[in-house]
C-alpha cells in the first residue's frame, strides 16, 4: 500500500509547520524562528522551536525533531500511513495509493468490504421503515426514549427476523455473499449453508474514524439473550482499535476538550440525545491501550464513567492501569461513577444535562482514584499501600505526574516530600531531558559534513549541479550520503522536509535528523559559497589522495602517466594560488 512519493512531497509542500503546529500548541516569534513550551516532554521554559525556513521542528530540551509528518505521527500518536490521511484530509487531498505488488488484492478486498457493510447499514435503516414487523421496532424505540433525529444521526436501523434478510438481495452474486461471511455479516454451517448473524435484531452501526461502517452491534427487541451480538473480529474491524461513537462526535465538534467513554451503546446514543454529545464506548470489552491514546489524540480530558458497583470499580481500575504509561504532559484522566444500578443512559433521563454535566465536572483525578482504591484496599498497611503505589508509579512516563503522585504518596505516608521519598525508596524519576543539543552538534565538524548539512539545510544549491565525478573515488566515511543526496537534488526542486522524507524507514534517516537540526552556522547569504568551497576541498581531497596512491605505485600505465602529470600541475597551481 505504498503512497507515491511525489504526493508526499506535495503534502509537505502544501502544509506550513508553523501553522500546523500552533493550532495544537500556540508558538511565538522568537527571531527567525518560533518556540514554545515543548509539547513531548515537561517543561517550563520553552526549548521547542519550529522553523519555517527548514520547515523542521527541534526541542533542544529532548531531542524530538522532524517534520510536519514526524510531528503529526508523534503529536497525534498517528502511524505513518495513518498521519498522511491526517495532512491530506486537512488540505482535502485524496491519498492515492500505488498498486504494489501482493498487497492489491487485499486492498480490493477491503475496499468491498466497505461497501458491502455501508449497504448493509443502508439496508437495515431502511428495514426500520419498510419491514413487516417495523411497528414493533418502532414502539421499541419510543420505549426506549430515542428520537427520529438521534436514531438518524447514529444510523440506528433494524435486522428482520429472517435467515436471510440480507442474505437474499445478493442472491446472484457468489462473490458477494462470500465477502459478507468475511465481514462477519452470515454465518456458514458446518454443511456450507450460509444464514445472517443478526436477526431480529435493533442495528447500531460501528464506524471507523473515517466514517466507514465496519461493523455492527445487535440488540434484542426486549429481554432475549444473548442481549447484544456484536460483529467477530474480521479484515476492517479489530475492536480493540475502535470506539463506538468517535465518528459521530467528530461530526457534531471538530475539536472538544474532554470525551467522555461510557460502557453501552444505548448510553452513548441516550447521552448524544440529551446534549451529551462527547460520549464514546468501547465496544464490550475494558478499554484498550489503543482506545485511549485514540481518545487522547482527540481529546486532553478523558473522563471515564462507570457503575458504581464493583464491576465498575474493576473496569476503572483496569482503565487507570492501561493509562499510566500512555500519559503525556498535558493529558487528563478522570474517572466518575454513577450511583447503584443507573447507566448513562438512565441517569441522564431522569437528572437532564445540566445535572449530568455536573456528575462529570466531580469525576475523580487519577490520583485521587489511585490513593482511595489503594486506601480501601490496604486500609492501614502502609507498606503495601507503598509498594503497590511505588510499582504504579513506576509505570508513569510524564515527569510531572510522577512527581505530583510521588508527592501524593509521600504525604499520605507522612513524610514531609517526594524527595524524601525517593531518597527513602532511591526512586529514580525518568529522565527524559537529555540535552541532545550540546552533546557535539554545534561548531562546523568536517567539510563533508558541512556539505551534507548546507545540502540538506537547503535542498535548492544542489539543484541544478553538474555531476561530481570525482566523489565516487574519494575514501571518506558519509561520501556516499553526499552523493545519493545530490543525485536527489540536483534534478528536482525540494523543500529540506521532503528531502528528509525520502529517507524515512532508511538507514540514514536518523544520521540525517540529526544534521537537518545541526547549527551549521553559514549565513544565509553565504551558504552557496561555502557550499560550492566544501564541494572543491572534497574534489582537492580526491586529487590528493589519487596523487599519493599514484605517486606510491612503483610502475604505472600509460594513462596514469599522464594522470600523474596532470594531478601534480593542478596541486602546484592550487598551492601557489593560496
Ligand atoms: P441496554 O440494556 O440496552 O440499555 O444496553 P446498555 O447500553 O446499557 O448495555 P450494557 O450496560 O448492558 O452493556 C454494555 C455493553 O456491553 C454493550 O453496549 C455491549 O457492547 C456489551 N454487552 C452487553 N451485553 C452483552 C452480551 O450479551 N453479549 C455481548 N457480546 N456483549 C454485550
Ligand atoms: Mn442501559
Amino acid at each position: 500500500m505504498a503512497i507515491p512519493r511525489d504526493f508526499i512531497n506535495e503534502l509537505i509542500a502544501r502544509t506550513d509547520i508553523v501553522e500546523l503546529i500552533d493550532h495544537k500548541v500556540p508558538l511565538k516569534k522568537a527571531g527567525k524562528n518560533y518556540s514554545a513550551c515543548c509539547p513531548f516532554h515537561s517543561e517550563k521554559s520553552p526549548s521547542f522551536t519550529v522553523s519555517q525556513d527548514k520547515q523542521f521542528y527541534h526541542c533542544f530540551g529532548c531531542g524530538a525533531h522532524g517534520n510536519a509528518i514526524d510531528f503529526v505521527m508523534e503529536y497525534d500518536r498517528l502511524e505513518f500511513l495513518d498521519a498522511i490521511d491526517e495532512l491530506a484530509g486537512q488540505h482535502g487531498l485524496e491519498v492515492p495509493r500505488e498498486q504494489g505488488t501482493g498487497t492489491r488484492r487485499d486492498e480490493g478486498l477491503s475496499r468491498d468490504l466497505y461497501q458491502l457493510m455501508e449497504e448493509a447499514s443502508l439496508y437495515f435503516q431502511h428495514q426500520l421503515k419498510a419491514d413487516t414487523d417495523k411497528q414493533k421496532v418502532v414502539d421499541y424505540l419510543e420505549m426506549r426514549g430515542l428520537s427520529d433525529d438521534v436514531v438518524k444521526h447514529f444510523g440506528i436501523g433494524f435486522a428482520p427476523d429472517s435467515w436471510d434478510g440480507l442474505l437474499s438481495r445478493y442472491r446472484s452474486n457468489q462473490d458477494a455473499q462470500d465477502k459478507l461471511l468475511t465481514a462477519g455479516m452470515v454465518i456458514a454451517k458446518d454443511n456450507g449453508r450460509r444464514y445472517d448473524r443478526f436477526r431480529d435484531r435493533l442495528m447500531f452501526p460501528i464506524r471507523d474514524r473515517r466514517g466507514r461502517v465496519i461493523a455492527f452491534g445487535g440488540r434484542v427487541l426486549g429481554d432475549g439473550t444473548p442481549k447484544y451480538l456484536n460483529s467477530p473480529e474480521t479484515p476492517i474491524f479489530h475492536k480493540g482499535n475502535e470506539l463506538y461513537g468517535l465518528y459521530e462526535l467528530k461530526q457534531k465538534h471538530r475539536d472538544v476538550d474532554k470525551i467522555l467513554i461510557v460502557e453501552g451503546y444505548m448510553d452513548v446514543v441516550a447521552l448524544a440525545q440529551f446534549g451529551v454529545d462527547y460520549a464514546v464506548a468501547s465496544l464490550g470489552t475494558s478499554t484498550t491501550a489503543e482506545q485511549l491514546q485514540l481518545l487522547l489524540r482527540n481529546a486532553h480530558q478523558v473522563v471515564c464513567c462507570y457503575d458504581g458497583d464493583n464491576a465498575g470499580k474493576d473496569a476503572a481500575w483496569r482503565a487507570l492501569e492501561t493509562a499510566l504509561p500512555l500519559l503525556k504532559p498535558g493529558d487528563q484522566i478522570k474517572f466518575m461513577f454513577l450511583p447503584q444500578g443507573e447507566d448513562p443512559d438512565s441517569m441522564v433521563r431522569k437528572i437532564g444535562k445540566t445535572a449530568f454535566e455536573a456528575l462529570i465536572e466531580s469525576a475523580q483525578n487519577l490520583a485521587d482514584f489511585l490513593f482511595d482504591t489503594l486506601a480501601q484496599k490496604y486500609g492501614t498497611d502502609k507498606g503495601n499501600l507503598a509498594k503497590q503505589a511505588i510499582a504504579l508509579i513506576e509505570k508513569v512516563q510524564d515527569t510531572v505526574l510522577q512527581n505530583l503522585l510521588l508527592e501524593n504518596l509521600a504525604h499520605k505516608l507522612g513524610m514531609n516530600s517526594g524527595e524524601d521519598l525517593k531518597k527513602k525508596i532511591g526512586f529514580n524519576t525518568k529522565v527524559s531531558t537529555q540535552p541532545l543539543a550540546k552533546k557535539g552538534l554545534k561548531g562546523r565538524g568536517t567539510p563533508l559534513r558541512l556539505a551534507i548539512a548546507l545540502l540538506l539545510q537547503d535542498p535548492k544549491v544542489g539543484f541544478g549541479l553538474a555531476v561530481q565525478p570525482a566523489l565516487k573515488h574519494i575514501k571518506m566515511a558519509g561520501v556516499d550520503l553526499l552523493i545519493t543526496l545530490l543525485d536527489i537534488t540536483r534534478t528536482q526542486q525540494l523543500s529540506s522536509a521532503q528531502l528528509l522524507e525520502e529517507f524515512r524507514n532508511k538507514p540514514e534517516h536518523g544520521t540525517l535528523k540529526k544534521i537537518a537540526q545541526w547549527e551549521h552556522q553559514v549565513a544565509d547569504a553565504n551558504v552557496l559559497q561555502e557550499f560550492k568551497k566544501s564541494l572543491i576541498w572534497l574534489n582537492n581531497q580526491y586529487i590528493e589522495q589519487r596523487y599519493q596512491e599514484l605517486s606510491l605505485k612503483q610502475t604505472h600505465t600509460k594513462e596514469e602517466k599522464v594522470q600523474l602529470s596532470k594531478l601534480i600541475s593542478i596541486i602546484k597551481n592550487a598551492r601557489n594560488t593560496k
